[in-house]
């Protein structure tokens, strides 16, 4: 560990909460360098919806590398890029009746937020883009004036603007009527509210907790936008790529965002690949405008492509994810009326799920017990009050079981643990 230390910044996150030297990883464990086993329920926050090296997806990368097809080619035509466009057009965008043109912003989901954001800006001619309490949408300047966490906010260094936060579903506990705030501003024209470009959303917040918003506010908000002709963009960064159940998190709603921005698991394979997709008149990109060295991930095309063959071309992953997220469910609401004293409650929504404590400290720990007993589990939330469930879509029954039952032993554990003064 002594090379991390003294060279790797101080900046590093993740490792602090899983002291282990990862090196193999397959389907829904990660291993060890001492070959001690992990049962993921993190998933590369969410970029691993199909598992660690899935057989199918790795087969056709290493068919692809090994006949020295071109791996780099900025955004020069390849075979492997049509090939993509091709199958999302036929599995994901056909099927779904949705006519969006299709960008490749840069490789990693805040690049896919800033295009989005860029792309909504220069269409409307406004500046000022709507956010939610407790959004996330990136650590670039752009995506993080959309972003709720003060500390990630205050690592900006310069003042974060053109934005304005609302509340997010029962974020003031059902009392107020839904976009109240919201309407009165945009009604008022002394509210000092510029008119916006846009409004950035999640189905369901998964860095600020896993708050869900019901369908209802959805198509309340997909109204109010289409009332004020603001743009509607779907931050379907974590929540898409079937995580909630169907491929985009959104479908149940029936609503048709504006603009949609995806990456984490549309490569499949945890190699990055971000897509900005936006209806077809909103294409006013002049060549180049949005450019940059890695938008033509040739390998992440290869095994985006076998992902959407292999798991969408019917509902039995959706169907699976839905039923897989009941039993998750279950058991968690079990476990919240169990541990009722520490104020442990139950969120989410198919495959993303959270168990939030009042009490302070005790999704911390929870994490911390699960990794003792071989289960990577990461918080979520502001004050990181919630222990996040994100198993890969393709964990069994029997590892969800498995992986449940840890987090019920390091949950009863962590709230013994008094609360401090
Ligand atoms: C909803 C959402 N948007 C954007 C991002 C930023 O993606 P990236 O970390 O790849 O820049 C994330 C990352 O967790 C996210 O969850």
């Amino acid at each position: 560990m002594e090379i991390f230390d003294r060279l790797e910044s101080e900046v590093r996150s993740y490792c602090r909460s899983w002291p282990a030297v990862f090196n193999e990883a397959r389907g829904s464990y990660i291993y060890d360098e001492s070959g001690r086993p992990y049962l993921d329920f993190f998933a590369g926050a969410g970029s691993l919806n199909y598992g660690h090296n899935n057989p199918e997806l790795k087969a056709e990368l290493l068919d692809y590398l090994i006949g020295d097809s071109v791996v780099h080619s900025l955004d020069a035509y390849s075979v492997a890029k049509r090939d993509f466009l091709q199958t999302f057009g036929d599995v994901v965008l056909g099927p779904r009746g949705l006519d969006y043109k299709v960008q490749f912003p840069g490789p990693a989901g805040n690049n896919a937020v800033e295009a989005a954001l860029k792309l909504a800006r220069k269409y409307t001619g406004r500046e000022t883009v709507i956010s939610f309490t407790n959004g996330f949408h990136g650590m670039t300047l752009g995506a993080l004036a959309v972003t709720g966490n003060s500390m990630k906010r205050g690592g900006a260094g310069v003042p974060l603007s053109h934005a304005a936060t609302m509340p997010f579903d029962n974020y003031m506990d059902g009392k107020t009527p839904d976009f109240l705030w919201l309407r009165s501003l945009l009604e008022d024209s002394g509210s000092g509210l510029d008119a916006p470009a846009a409004v950035i959303v999640e189905t369901v917040q998964g860095e600020g907790g896993i708050n869900v918003a019901s369908a209802e506010w959805l198509r309340g908000l997909s109204a109010l936008c289409k009332e004020y002709d603001i743009l509607l963009i779907v931050d379907d960064i974590q929540m898409g790529c079937g995580r909630t159940g169907p491929f985009f998190s959104f479908e149940h709603a029936g609503i048709e965002p504006d603009i949609v921005t995806l990456s984490k698991s549309i490569s499949g394979y945890g190699i990055p690949l971000a897509l900005t997709l936006f209806k077809r008149e909103l294409d006013v990109w002049d060549p180049g405008e949005h450019n940059g060295t890695f938008r033509g991930p040739n390998p992440a095309f290869v095994t985006g492509t076998a992902a959407l063959n292999t798991f969408w071309r019917d509902d039995a992953l959706q169907q699976q994810t839905l039923a897989k997220g009941e039993l998750i469910e279950a058991r968690l609401t079990a476990l919240a009326e169990e541990l009722a004293d520490a104020g442990a409650h139950v969120r989410g929504r198919g495959m993303a799920r959270g168990i939030a404590f009042t009490q302070e400290g005790a999704a911390k720990q929870v994490s911390r017990g699960a990794f003792e007993r071989g289960l990577l589990l990461e918080t979520s939330g502001p004050e990181d009050e919630v222990a996040k469930l994100l198993p890969p879509l393709t964990a069994t029954e029997e590892e969800l079981e498995q992986g449940l039952e840890i987090i019920a032993e390091a949950a009863r554990d962590a709230v013994k643990i008094p609360q401090p003064a």
